[in-house]
C-alpha cells in the first residue's frame, strides 16, 4: 500500500477539521448521515450527476484525494471528474459501508467499492479501494465536504474471472502483446542508460548449458549507419537471390522503393547487432541462444516505450560482418533498431489460438 497516500489522506482529514475549527471524535451513527451516504453512492451507480451533487457541499472549497494518487481541491474539477467518468460504459461498482460517524455538525463515513469495468481487449479491470467521505451539515442538511481514496488492490481478470491477474503481471502481458515490428523511426536519441537497461534484459535470456554466447555491437553513430545505407542498396541490388524472391513476389521495386525503405529501416538513432560466438561449447545451439536473448530485448526496449525489430533482410551476415569488422566466428542473428516509432503499427494479423495450441497430443 501506498505510504504516501495515507499520509496525505490523513493531512487531508486534519485539514479539512481545522478548516471548521472542530476534531471530530469516534460517536454513534446517524439515520440522516446514512441516508446522505446512501444517496450519494445510489447517484454514482446510477450515473446522476445531479443527484449526487445534492449531496455535495455548495462550497467551491473541496478536497478530493483520487484513487491514482491525485489531489482535486475544487467542487468544479470534481464535478468534472464525476462527468467524464459517468460518460462511461459498462462499469460496476457495489459499495460495502464500513464505519459511520458522526459528531455535531461533522460526520465521516468510511466504506469500501469494489469498482469493475470492461476492457476492449475483453479483459476487466477491477480497483478495490477504501473511500472516506467526509462531511459537514450546511443549513441543516449533511454534505460532503471531501473525499478520500486509499486503493486496496488493482487485479485484472480475463476468461476465468476467478482468476486474477495483479498490475504487474497484467502489465506484463500488455507489453507482450504491444511490441511490434517498427520500420520507421522518430530521430529521439535513446539515453546510455536505456540502451545498457535493455541489454541487461537480453543477458538474462537463457542459454544452453549457460554458455552465454553473445555479443551486443552496438551503433550509435549516425554517420556509419548513412554508409551502411548506401551499402545495404548496393548489397540488395547485386543479390541474384533478392532477384529471384521479388520474381515469386511480383514486380521488382525499383531501386528509389528499395532506397526509401533502407532510409526508413535504418532512421533509428541505436542499432543493436545481435551475434553469438560459434566457438562456443554447444555450437549447435548458439542460433537458439542469440535469437531468445533478442525476443528478451525487443521486449524489455517495449516496456521502455520503444520500437524494435528482427532485421534480417538487406544486411546479409557476410556483407555485414566485413562492414563493422566482426570477428569470423561470430554469427549474426539479426540487426535490431531500438527507437520512437513514427507510429505504432496495428497489431499484425496472427493465427488464433485454437489453430495453434493442442494439449496432450498432436
Ligand atoms: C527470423 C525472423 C526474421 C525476420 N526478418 C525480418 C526482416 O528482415 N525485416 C523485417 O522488417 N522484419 C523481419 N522480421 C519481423 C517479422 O516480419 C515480424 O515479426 C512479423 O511480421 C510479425 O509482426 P510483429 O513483429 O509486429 O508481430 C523477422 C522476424 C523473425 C522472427
Amino acid at each position: 500500500m501506498n505510504k504516501s497516500i495515507y499520509f496525505s489522506s490523513f493531512l487531508i482529514i486534519l485539514h479539512v477539521f481545522s478548516l471548521f475549527g472542530e476534531t471530530v471524535s469516534v460517536s454513534d451513527s446517524s439515520t440522516s448521515l446514512k441516508e446522505t451516504f446512501d444517496l450519494y453512492v445510489n447517484s454514482v451507480q446510477n450515473s446522476d450527476l445531479a443527484k449526487l451533487f445534492s449531496t455535495v457541499s455548495d462550497s467551491e472549497r473541496f478536497y478530493f484525494l483520487t484513487s491514482h494518487g491525485e489531489l482535486i481541491d475544487s467542487r468544479q474539477e470534481y464535478h468534472t471528474f464525476h462527468e467524464n467518468w459517468f460518460k462511461e460504459a459498462d462499469w460496476d461498482m457495489p459499495v460495502e459501508l464500513v464505519k459511520i460517524h458522526q459528531d455535531g455538525d461533522f460526520g465521516y463515513t468510511i466504506a469500501i467499492f469494489y469498482y469493475s469495468s470492461k476492457l476492449p481487449d475483453g479483459q476487466t479491470y477491477h480497483l478495490d479501494s477504501y473511500f472516506t467521505l467526509l462531511y459537514h451539515r450546511e443549513n441543516g442538511k449533511w454534505k460532503v465536504i471531501a473525499d478520500i481514496c486509499t486503493p486496496i488492490k488493482r487485479y485484472f481478470s480475463g476468461r476465468n474471472p476467478d482468476i486474477q491477474y495483479d498490475f504487474r503481471q497484467h502489465y506484463l502481458f500488455d507489453i507482450l502483446e504491444n511490441r511490434r515490428t517498427v520500420r520507421n523511426f522518430k530521430s529521439i536519441p535513446v539515453p546510455r542508460e536505456h540502451i545498457m537497461k535493455i541489454l541487461e534484459a537480453a543477458h538474462s535470456a537463457p542459454t544452453a548449458g549457460n554458455q552465454q554466447p553473445w555479443k551486443f555491437l552496438v551503433i550509435e553513430d549516425r554517420e556509419k549507419l548513412n554508409r551502411l545505407k548506401e551499402e545495404a542498396l548496393s548489397w540488395y541490388l547485386d543479390s541474384p537471390s533478392n532477384h529471384k524472391i521479388q520474381d515469386r513476389r511480383g514486380p521488382e521495386p525499383s531501386k528509389n522503393a528499395i532506397e526509401a525503405i533502407l532510409e526508413n529501416l535504418l532512421s533509428a538513432p541505436v542499432y543493436i547487432a545481435v551475434l553469438v560466438d560459434s566457438g562456443a561449447k554447444y555450437p549447435d545451439y548458439i542460433i537458439y541462444d542469440g535469437t531468445l536473448a533478442a525476443g528478451y530485448l525487443m521486449i524489455a526496449a517495449r516496456a521502455l516505450g520503444y520500437g524494435t525489430g528482427f532485421y534480417t533482410t538487406f544486411f546479409p551476415e557476410d556483407r555485414m560482418k566485413k562492414f563493422f569488422n566482426i570477428p569470423d566466428q561470430y554469427k549474426l542473428i539479426c540487426f535490431t533498431p531500438i527507437g520512437v516509432p513514427v507510429e505504432w503499427p496495428e497489431k499484425t494479423a496472427k493465427k488464433t489460438l485454437e489453430e495453434v495450441i493442442m494439449f496432450d497430443s498432436f
